[in-house]
């Protein structure tokens, strides 16, 4: 059994910040229909090729364990199979520009009619204020909620990171905001709507810069590398790789740095293994001076620290230093490159990284699902290919007997050119 077996999702999703949170949906067992317009379906499925004419990995990496069935929302024929799996779904997940929905004809008011049970999920850019009407991607996300203000180092610019937290991440909430409208609908009989706008995913991410903001009014922020000898403003600053909690962390070059673009590890001098770190790194005698002993007296000579740190990383591969530290609990991280991820047997073990087999590009590799439940089987399947799945959704899904099917297609509903039988 799947932890979502029964539920059905009317999947109005596209790019990436929908896909991921319809995918996560189907992983854990839901039945997810993704409508995509006839033609060009999500347009994804044509962007960053990497093989001409086969689905990108950008889609396919994207809309695992889906169906698809095209349907020109604009033509009347296309509204009524839509309005047809309104009545036959428990969500309606979309994100399309502000207002589109609504100028299909999906107006909430609309969907209530069809479906009291409806919940309709929606990602948008932007909350209720001045820039809802915006249309938002990753990075305009990132820079608006406050990640790439204080992403970077401090003599450089704001700068982007390479998790999509903007999408995925809104994806992520907007899951759980369904799962939880799910619950809720068994009390109440109710659907409702949720929304997930990207600038609030993206500042739930970065709440504890929102800690930080608050803690300038006190004084300086002790664990950033401006701390003591930099300008604190009145605005969080970049704080480079120092860490994001109350521990010391830095990232430090390992043997082999000069040619290796990660060959370096995350060192976090935590106060409880301060002693082990001295004895690793050969100074013993840090354990009993009072410049070094106690953390207050460590915080203004970081740098210096963590430059004493690294002349030791240096002289050890990312992987020596790591089975090393960990012998002593020092917390540390090896820089993996997405090279050495692919090819982590552990990783392959879990089924976090998994290969998968599609009809035209043949193998490739996936993120899994990252949940993993006890109770819950969780599989992952090719992404479909574009309308793979309109005949079996409308004979199976909506039950339409073969002259309802024969006069929608013909009506142009589900792609290619109305007959003339249908015009006339
Ligand atoms: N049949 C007919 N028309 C369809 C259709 C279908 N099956 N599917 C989509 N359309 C139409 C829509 O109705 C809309 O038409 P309209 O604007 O003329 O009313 C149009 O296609 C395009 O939709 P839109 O969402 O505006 O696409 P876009 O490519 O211009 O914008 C985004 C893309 C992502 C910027 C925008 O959708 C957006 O801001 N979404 C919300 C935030 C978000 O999720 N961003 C992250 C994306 S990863």
């Amino acid at each position: 059994m799947k932890a979502l077996d029964g539920v059905r999702i009317l999947d109005f999703t596209h790019v990436q910040s929908g896909p991921t949170c319809t995918q996560l949906l189907a992983w854990l067992g839901a039945d997810c229909i993704k409508v995509e317009r006839p033609g060009t379906g999500d347009i994804t499925r044509g962007q960053l090729q990497d093989i001409p004419k086969v689905d990108s990995l950008y889609f396919t990496m994207l809309n695992h364990n889906k169906r698809s069935i095209t349907i020109d929302a604009r033509n009347p024929q296309g509204k009524a199979v839509l309005e047809a799996l309104v009545k036959t779904c428990d969500v309606m997940v979309e994100n399309f520009a502000p207002g589109a929905l609504d100028r299909m004809g999906f107006t909430w008011e609309h969907i209530q009619e069809l479906n009291p049970r409806m919940i309709l999920a929606s990602v948008k850019g932007f909350g209720p204020g001045p820039y809802e009407d915006c249309k938002v991607y990753e990075n305009v996300a990132q820079c608006a909620g406050g990640s790439a203000s204080t992403t970077g180092f401090d003599d450089g610019p704001p700068m982007v990171t390479g998790a999509q937290i903007g999408d995925t991440g809104t994806g992520l909430h907007l899951a759980l905001g369904i799962v939880s409208a799910l619950y809720q609908r068994v009390t109440t009989g109710r659907g409702q709507k949720v929304l997930c706008a990207m600038q609030d995913g993206v500042l739930n991410l970065c709440r504890v810069k929102l800690r930080d903001q608050q803690r300038l009014a006190h004084g300086p922020l002790t664990e950033y590398p401006q701390y003591p000898d930099g300008e604190f403003g009145d605005a969080v600053p970049r704080a480079g790789n120092s860490s994001g909690g109350g521990q010391p962390g830095w990232i430090l070059k390992c043997k082999g740095w000069e040619t290796d673009p990660n060959a370096y590890i995350y060192f976090i001098a935590q106060a409880p293994v301060w002693e082990a770190i001295c004895d690793v790194i050969g100074k013993p005698e840090w354990k009993t001076d009072p410049g070094y002993a106690k953390p207050p007296a460590r915080l203004p000579k970081l740098k210096q620290i963590f430059d004493t740190i690294e002349q030791w990383t240096m002289t050890k591969t990312k992987f020596e230093a790591m089975d090393i530290l960990n012998k002593y609990d020092i917390p540390c991280g090896p820089i993996l490159s997405m090279k050495e991820i692919a090819e982590e047997q552990s990783l392959r073990d879990t089924g976090t990284v998994v290969e998968v087999d599609h009809p035209t590009r043949g193998k490739y590799l996936t993120v899994g699902n990252p949940i993993k439940m006890s109770d819950s089987i969780s599989e992952v399947k090719r992404s479909p290919l574009l309308g793979e799945h309109t005949d079996e959704i409308l004979r199976d899904v909506l039950r339409f007997d073969d002259g309802r099917i024969a006069e929608i297609k013909a009506s142009g509903a589900l792609g290619g050119a109305p007959t003339r039988a249908a015009a006339e």
